[in-house]
């Protein structure tokens, strides 16, 4: 009798693992739940937000309508890292799981190695959470034998290979399952239909050139700046360049939804390895564009990781977002502050931009704006930033003979397209985008002839230092894109072509 009564004195303790959303990545997260003789009550520390903190309620309702019991003492839930700030629901199974093992409902060496996340309704029921792909990618980092996760986030989480999952629907199976009394069900397979968004290149008219254009950009993953009068198809092409690039290797596909799960962005479930594409509207915000903010979050660019970043009207974006983007595109990522840390936040992205020539958007002859309007203008887009653009394509008004001839189809376009990547990769390990200047001597394989050509130019003062090597990482994609080993005069040629009038590098002289 006094026994069981000092036991009954005693506190319990028992530990279950989960995760934490911190910006981008789930971090490990302890739950630790003491139970001990004191006024009934359920306190939860740890640094936990509103939705954190409603757990106490959603916990108990939860266990008490499972037919389970909450003992009537003094809990106290705390979570660790106590530093690290938590976010959202998804805390509720492991805190429910840990306060069953501390009242002796669950042994808890059952809780050992399973990782559990899973918010809970106040039946009982496993709902969803967000951020998945990046709990599954954590668990697996951490060695963690199991993951129970809610069966509506099985699909999803299955996309992480090597994670054994338990997926589960309420609170009861959990308790079941991780008791062994029950056997775990199997991972749903992930959905992997590849979703097309329908936009093809044959949809295009008449632009030729500035198809070629965006042929070498998705090529040598190009910079791309589309410059024209309205109506000419800018933002048509623009919006069909995912459908020309190559898919993302299994690595970089699953990084990019590791994104659009913590973001909830995109489809859930289903397996796409298609590069994102993002086209925020000119309005956005400088945070908008390159992530940050109470509480942190990922911006564009960063949504865009891997894939293509389209900034239609790109003269009409605030000058902070474009001078905050020149950086970001020689980084390839963003430091933001982050409760006194600093997060890196990935942000390799492909730029592509389209304006029109001047603000009353016809160019050349018909123009009615005045030189200082056209001036003030063209000046919105720096030098520098200019800088990061290897390829200035005009989109004209195409001629009545061009006006009815369709394009190539993306489907030609993009084993084009795969052929040249394949060269770059084999010859180089990056595309030619990145080649920097010693890469391009290196590397590149400019025949004699065409840097004579060159250097030609340059005493004639038409092309800057800087505009030439824009021009050869151009030339060196054209020769791919032709399977060419050497960058001859006749690439080098066409890649000149490619910036025919906009060979400056003043911004002032984008379009003749
Ligand atoms: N070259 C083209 N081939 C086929 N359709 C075209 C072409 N150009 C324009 N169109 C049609 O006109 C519409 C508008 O084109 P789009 O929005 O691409 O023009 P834009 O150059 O971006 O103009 P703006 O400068 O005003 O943004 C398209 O949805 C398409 O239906
Ligand atoms: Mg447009």
């Amino acid at each position: 009798m006094r026994r069981k009564r000092l036991r009954s004195l005693r506190s319990v303790l028992a530990r279950s693992t989960t995760f934490s959303l911190d910006v981008l990545d789930a971090v490990p997260v302890r739950v630790e739940a003491d139970v001990r003789p004191g006024l009934p009550g359920l306190t939860l520390v740890g640094l936990g937000d509103t939705a954190v903190r409603e757990a106490r309620e959603r916990v108990s309702s939860a266990i008490a309508n499972a037919g389970l019991k909450l003992p009537q003492r003094r809990m106290v839930v705390h979570m660790a890292p106590a530093w690290l700030r938590k976010r959202g629901s998804s805390f509720d199974l492991p805190i429910a799981c840990a306060l069953l093992a501390a009242s002796g409902q669950l042994a808890p060496d059952h809780l050992d190695g399973v990782g559990l996340v899973g918010e809970l309704s106040l039946a009982g029921e496993v709902r969803p959470v967000s951020g998945i792909v990046a709990i599954a990618l954590a668990a697996r980092d951490a060695g963690l034998e199991r993951l129970m996760v809610p069966v509506d986030n099985a699909a999803q989480a299955a996309l992480v290979e090597d994670v054994d999952l338990v997926p589960v629907a309420t609170l009861v199976e959990a308790i079941e399952v991780l008791a062994g009394r029950r056997a775990a069900r199997s991972a749903a397979a992930p959905v992997c239909d590849r979703v097309d968004d329908g936009l093809d290149l044959a949809d295009v008219r008449g632009q030729d050139d500035a198809v070629r254009a965006l042929e070498i950009a998705a090529a040598g993953r190009h910079n791309l700046l589309l410059v024209g009068p309205p109506g000419t198809g800018k933002t048509m092409l623009a919006r069909r360049l995912p459908s020309i690039l190559p898919r993302l290797e299994p690595t970089a596909a699953l990084d990019a939804m590791r994104i659009r799960s913590v973001t909830g962005v995109g489809q859930a479930g289903v397996f796409d390895d298609r590069p994102p594409f993002r086209a925020p509207h000119h309005t956005i915000t400088p945070i908008g564009i390159v992530g940050g903010g109470v509480p942190p979050r990922a911006g564009e660019v960063t949504l865009a990781h891997h894939g293509v970043l389209f900034l239609d009207e790109f003269g009409e974006f605030s000058r902070i977002a474009l001078e905050a983007l020149r950086q970001l595109l020689e980084d390839r990522f963003v430091a933001i502050a982050r409760g006194g840390r600093s997060a890196l936040l990935p942000s390799d992205v492909q730029l592509v931009a389209a304006m029109n020539p001047c603000p009353c958007g016809r160019g050349g002859l018909q123009c009615r704006c005045s030189e200082a309007d056209i001036e003030r203008y063209r000046r919105r887009i720096s030098g520098p930033l200019l800088d990061r653009i290897d390829l200035l394509a005009p989109v004209m008004r195409p001629d009545v003979e061009a006006k009815d001839k369709r394009s190539r189809s993306s489907a030609t376009i993009a084993e084009r397209v795969l052929e040249a990547r394949e060269r770059q990769r084999a010859r180089q390990g990056c595309v030619n985008a990145v080649l920097n200047d010693r890469g391009l001597r290196d590397k590149a394989a400019i025949s004699s002839e065409a840097h004579a050509l060159l250097d030609e130019l340059y005493a004639r003062g038409t092309l800057s230092m800087r505009g030439a090597h824009r021009v050869l990482r151009v030339a060196r994609t054209v020769a791919d894109l032709d399977g060419d080993a050497a960058v001859d005069k006749s690439a080098l040629g066409r890649a000149l072509t490619m910036r025919q009038d906009l060979s400056s590098d003043e911004p002032s002289e984008l379009v003749a």
